[in-house]
């Protein structure tokens, strides 16, 4: 068999254990496998390298992908699917390896051209259905959270309100999972939005209890909304990506300048980016992403297409992706609520 691999949509620590588990399985049973390079780019044009075992050792910990990446959308290039099917001829299986834009490629050209798609869950916003957790979640909580624990002593020797943004564009599992486990005192997440007066609101009621600072702990995708109904919009900057998504980033700032003029309390932002995406991955992705990878390995031997390896309690099992891409994995009320049980 001549197996290609392909990652996709925005990098995510623990994309080359998954690579690695695929690799090294499909080789080890005889398998011949190719790297696809820069995800659906290297699909449309054909950018392809060979992938022996050398290439693939020493990759548990190495952040990033060895194959690159992009957001390229072949429904949005004329004449880009018949190319990608094109060179879909010279492979016996693609699995990808990616979010939601990736993988509802990859779910498109299966159900419209029976094409032998497999695929793996990515991302660090854990948006993703079909799944209980993406592999890379883990790693960009365990960083936000580290973040918290040091604005902490510094918001404490100031007697300052800190606000991180973290990431998570229109979900906010990131917010809501670092934020319960550094303790923020408030969370704000696109799902379920608090007002800015609430969120004052809770700081006042922090501050008269004796307490001196505070850590808010905002999703990008988090809207500013008010009682009266109305809202301060998305922010983002930049033009669409070829999947129709706005760069998110500056809602930390936007609700600093907010808190600091109606409470009075000094407030400072910080952004953490990029930085919740790079470097190692923690033991839990890399054992996620390997478990991921060995049972794409099977299902591409199986020759199950159109099925995508996911979590489900502690098991990994095989959902359609058609199933996984139907639309987004929200935070559910529940969780948000036993976070707020600190709120204040
Ligand atoms: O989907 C992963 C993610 O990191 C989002 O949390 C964020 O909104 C987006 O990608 C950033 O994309 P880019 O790397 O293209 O700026």
């Amino acid at each position: 068999m001549r197996i290609g691999l392909l990652t996709g949509g925005g990098d995510c620590p623990g994309l080359n254990a998954v690579i690695r588990a695929v690799a090294r399985t499909a080789l080890e049973r005889g398998d011949e496998v190719v790297g696809v390079l820069h995800g659906w780019r290297g699909m449309v044009e054909g950018q392809m390298r060979p992938l022996a075992p050398q290439d693939v050792t020493g990759l548990l910990p190495r952040g990033g992908t060895i194959l690159r990446t992009s957001r390229t959308n072949p429904y949005e290039i004329e004449g880009g699917v018949e190319r990608v099917l094109g060179h879909l001829d010279g492979l016996d299986a693609l699995v990808a390896i990616g979010g939601e834009d990736t993988l509802g490629v990859a779910a498109r050209l299966h159900a419209e051209h029976d094409a032998p798609m497999v695929g793996v869950p990515k991302t660090i916003d854990n948006d993703l259905r079909g799944t209980d957790y993406t592999f890379g979640f883990d790693t960009a909580v365990t960083i936000a959270t580290e973040a918290i624990d040091r604005l902490h002593s510094t918001a404490e020797s100031h007697d300052r309100v800190m606000v991180c943004e973290v990431m998570g564009r229109h979900t906010g599992w990131i917010a809501v999972m670092a934020g319960m486990a550094g303790g923020a005192d408030v969370i704000l997440i696109p799902e379920l939005p608090l007002t800015v007066e609430h969120c004052c609101g809770l700081i006042r009621n922090r501050h008269a209890k004796g307490k001196d600072f505070s850590i808010v702990v905002v999703s990008e995708g988090y809207e500013l909304r008010y009682e009266s109904g109305a809202s301060g919009g998305m922010v983002a900057s930049g033009d669409l990506d070829a999947f129709g998504h706005a760069r998110l980033g500056g809602v930390g700032s936007a609700l600093a300048s907010e808190i600091e003029g109606r409470t009075g309390f000094e407030t400072r932002v910080t952004t953490l980016g990029h930085i919740q995406r790079g470097g190692s991955p923690t033991a839990r992705d890399r054992v996620l992403a390997t478990r991921f990878g060995l049972r794409a390995a099977e299902l591409v031997r199986d020759g199950e297409w159109g099925m995508m390896a996911a979590l489900r309690g502690d098991e990994i099992v095989a959902v359609p992706l058609a199933e996984a891409v139907a639309g987004l994995k929200l935070v559910p009320r529940e969780l948000y609520d036993r976070a707020a049980a600190f709120f204040g």
